[in-house]
């Protein structure tokens, strides 16, 4: 009689040490969010320390807190990732349609549920970055129907990622230009001119690409394309200055 009492409390506790009730309530240090998922979460320790995060020095605690209470909310909402992640990263997606709607309406989404499921309208971005929650957070192929395929036709994703393409090799081809420019007609130039301009190429260069995969007009159309077109220009007349007045 005794024996037959116990069962039923038993497997009360075995249920709900499955549960959430679980989750250890305390605040933690980094050390030891990490010594205890080695052992109840291998597989996400071991692809955040492979990852482009974990291979430097970002830890759990920069985006899940430093507690349980909300931690998955608070990693998925983009204010965790643009604490770090600010000034041309940030604004690019900030605007493009995806930021725009966010910006709006992100304080209303239910963020408690995986990003996947779809109980936001745009994506963030912890939902392309760390799409199924992928803690290596290797590099997404643009227009990739897993990711996007949720919300867009494999038709429209197609010819976004050939016209993004087009986009990226036009400003390849600018880049070369410049450089052609600089290395066979530049000679007049000082050194600290010539960085000087490629470096603002290079700069150009990556607003477009972050334009680019970020789906931004802003920074494929003004601070992209048009900002390259400018530092050509400026290499030309450079070059033309240094001719008229060394002639
Ligand atoms: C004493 C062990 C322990 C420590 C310390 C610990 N965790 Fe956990 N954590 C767990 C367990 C157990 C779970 C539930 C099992 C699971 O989801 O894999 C969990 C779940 C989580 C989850 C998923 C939450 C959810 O609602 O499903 C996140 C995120 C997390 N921990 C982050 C952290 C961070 C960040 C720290 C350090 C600030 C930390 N943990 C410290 C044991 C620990
Ligand atoms: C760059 C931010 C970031 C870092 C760093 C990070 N996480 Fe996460 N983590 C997330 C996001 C975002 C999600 C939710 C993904 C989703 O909803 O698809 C998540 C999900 C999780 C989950 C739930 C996974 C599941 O499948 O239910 C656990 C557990 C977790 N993280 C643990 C950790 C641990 C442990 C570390 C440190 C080794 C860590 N995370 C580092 C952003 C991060
Ligand atoms: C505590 C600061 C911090 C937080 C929080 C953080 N990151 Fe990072 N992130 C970094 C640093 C530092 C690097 C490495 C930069 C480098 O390699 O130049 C990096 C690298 C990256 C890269 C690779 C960049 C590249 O040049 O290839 C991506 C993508 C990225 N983070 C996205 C995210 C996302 C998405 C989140 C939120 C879920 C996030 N990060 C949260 C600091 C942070
Ligand atoms: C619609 C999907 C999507 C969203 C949303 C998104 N990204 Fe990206 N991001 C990409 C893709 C695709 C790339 C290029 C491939 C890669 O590096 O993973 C990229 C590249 C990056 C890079 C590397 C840039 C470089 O220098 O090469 C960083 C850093 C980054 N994103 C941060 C962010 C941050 C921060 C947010 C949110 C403010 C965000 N991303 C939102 C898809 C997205
Ligand atoms: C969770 C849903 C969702 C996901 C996932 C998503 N998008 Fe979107 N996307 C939207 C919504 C909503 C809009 C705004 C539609 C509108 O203009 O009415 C949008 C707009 C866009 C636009 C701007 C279109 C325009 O009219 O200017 C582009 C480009 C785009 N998405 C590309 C992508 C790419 C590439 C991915 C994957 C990396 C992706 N989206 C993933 C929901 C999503």
């Amino acid at each position: 009689m005794r024996q037959l009492w116990l069962l039923p409390s038993m497997l009360l506790v075995s249920l709900s040490s499955m549960g959430e009730e679980f989750l250890p309530d305390k605040v933690y240090g980094e050390q030891e969010c990490v010594e205890c998922h080695q052992k109840v979460s291998a597989e996400i320790m071991g692809n955040h320390r492979q990852g482009r995060h974990g291979s430097g020095s970002i830890g759990c605690s920069d985006c899940h807190g430093s507690s349980h209470n909300g931690s998955l909310a608070r990693s998925r909402a983009n204010r965790s990732c643009t604490q770090c992640h600010t000034d041309v990263e940030q604004r690019s997606y900030e605007t493009s349609k995806h930021g725009v709607i966010l910006t709006l309406e992100e304080s209303g989404w239910d963020l408690t549920k995986p990003l996947a499921t779809v109980s936001v309208r745009t994506p963030g971005c912890a939902y392309c970055h760390l799409s199924d929650g992928d803690h290596a957070m290797e590099p997404k192929a643009d227009g990739d129907p897993k990711i996007c395929g949720k919300c867009h036709s494999t038709r429209y994703l197609k010819i976004l990622t050939s016209s993004g393409e087009a986009m990226e090799e036009v400003g390849e081809m600018k880049v070369l230009e410049a450089k052609w420019l600089l290395k066979w007609k530049g000679g007049d130039l000082t050194q600290q001119e010539q960085k000087e301009l490629l470096d603002s190429v290079k700069r150009h260069r990556h607003n477009l690409h972050l334009g680019v995969v970020h789906h931004s007009p802003d920074f494929q159309w003004w601070h992209g394309q048009p900002a390259l077109d400018g530092d050509l220009i400026r290499i030309r007349s450079k070059i033309a200055e240094h001719r008229w007045t060394s002639n």
